[in-house]
């Protein structure tokens, strides 16, 4: 099959075409024959260094890419809930089923020993690809390809932290930090979806103008006394906050949030070492959750927002297969508002 793949760790011109063997699915495996993938900070950060995720004896070549969506064209024995030409999306995360938290039915994000597409498997950036039937979320016919593949990783991480674990509702005030990212925009999307009142935070100033039109409320880092600006926008504290960010968000989280607040943390864009100020936190019952991905659960619900036109995500350039590296560095360098996608 053709795909996009690398030899070695390394910036984006380690990305090459090749045709590689195409992979059979196993029992209980799906095999997709990909109509669209998308651009993930997680499939640049994987491809330059391995993440912490790949070990000295990581198989090359590798195919990329945490998102996917197609249409089944192979089922591996004992397959049931989909066949050869249903229209599925992949959901990134791959939970083993047999670890104790499989087993105790613990949510598939807490799995011990999980894998993600594109990362310690084969993903999207190939003419086919293998997952368990488990990862093949049905797609159905309204929902074009291009918009599927934005949802399994940044619509995904947004909705599991907003909807399925801080349940965000009409009455809440939110703020998304990081929100000129794929995922923060994501973030103020869903927010908005669920009724809530959404400032969003960000850097760049262009982005910023463009936040503006999905937000109630969208505050640059840069502007003198930022947390207040947010809370008048917000007309409050925020009952909930929305972390892509890390050390900016940590060092004035308690100028922005309301007593009783629910965080929920998955990402560290400005960095990964908190200074913050605990005794603030706890003496205003603040509820932190950090996480990785989410739910098999929580994709089902957006492909069904997407099909009712509640969420629309946001793209901002769809590329050919071929590409892959040029439209790789443009998200990596900042260039780009929403999601980029990639045509297989
Ligand atoms: N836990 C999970 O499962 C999960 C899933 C998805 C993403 N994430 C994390 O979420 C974050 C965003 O991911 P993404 O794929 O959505 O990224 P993205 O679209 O590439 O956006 C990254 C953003 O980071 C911002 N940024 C970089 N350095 C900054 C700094 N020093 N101060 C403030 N802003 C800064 C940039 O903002 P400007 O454009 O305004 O400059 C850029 O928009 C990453 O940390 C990623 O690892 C985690
Ligand atoms: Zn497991």
């Amino acid at each position: 099959m053709r795909a996009m793949v690398f030899r070695a760790f390394g910036g984006p011109e380690v990305l090459e075409p090749a045709d590689v063997p195409t992979p059979e699915p196993g029992p209980g495996e799906v095999r997709v024959r990909v109509q669209a993938a998308s651009v993930n900070r997680l499939d640049i950060e994987f491809r330059q260094t391995g993440f912490g995720f790949a070990g000295p004896d990581f198989p090359f070549p590798h195919v990329g890419g945490a998102d996917a969506a197609g249409i089944v064209d192979a089922v591996g024995a004992g397959v049931t809930s989909v066949r050869p030409g249903d229209r599925v999306v992949a959901f990134t995360f791959v939970a083993c089923g047999r670890c104790a938290h499989c087993l105790a039915r613990r949510p598939e994000n807490t799995c011990l020993d999980y894998q993600l597409l594109g990362v310690h498997r084969w993903g999207g950036y190939a003419e086919y690809v293998v997952v368990p039937e488990r990862n093949a979320v049905p797609l159905p016919e309204p929902v074009p390809f291009e918009q599927a593949a934005c949802l399994p990783v940044s619509y995904v991480t947004a909705w599991h932290g907003l909807v399925n674990r801080c349940d965000v509702s009409p009455g809440d005030r939110v703020v998304v930090m990081g929100a000129t990212s794929a995922t923060g925009l994501a973030a103020v999307q869903v927010a908005r979806a669920r009724g809530a009142r959404v400032v969003g935070v960000g850097r760049n100033p262009q982005k910023l103008e463009r936040l503006a039109e999905y937000a109630d409320g969208a505050v640059g880092l840069g502007e003198e006394g930022w947390p207040a600006r947010v809370r008048d926008l917000l007309g409050g504290r925020a009952t909930v906050l929305f972390d892509t960010l890390g050390t900016v968000t940590w060092e004035r989280i308690h100028e922005l949030v309301d007593r009783g607040a629910r965080v929920a943390v998955c990402g560290r864009s400005s960095g990964a070492e908190l200074q913050t100020n605990l005794l603030w936190l706890y003496r205003n019952v603040t509820s932190v959750f950090f996480y990785l991905s989410g739910q098999r659960r929580d994709l089902e619900a957006l492909v069904a927002s997407v099909e009712r036109r509640v969420v629309v995500p946001v793209i901002d350039r769809v590329v050919p297969l071929e590409e892959l590296a040029a439209a790789q560095r443009a998200v990596a360098e900042g260039e780009t508002f929403g999601k980029v996608v990639v045509r297989v």
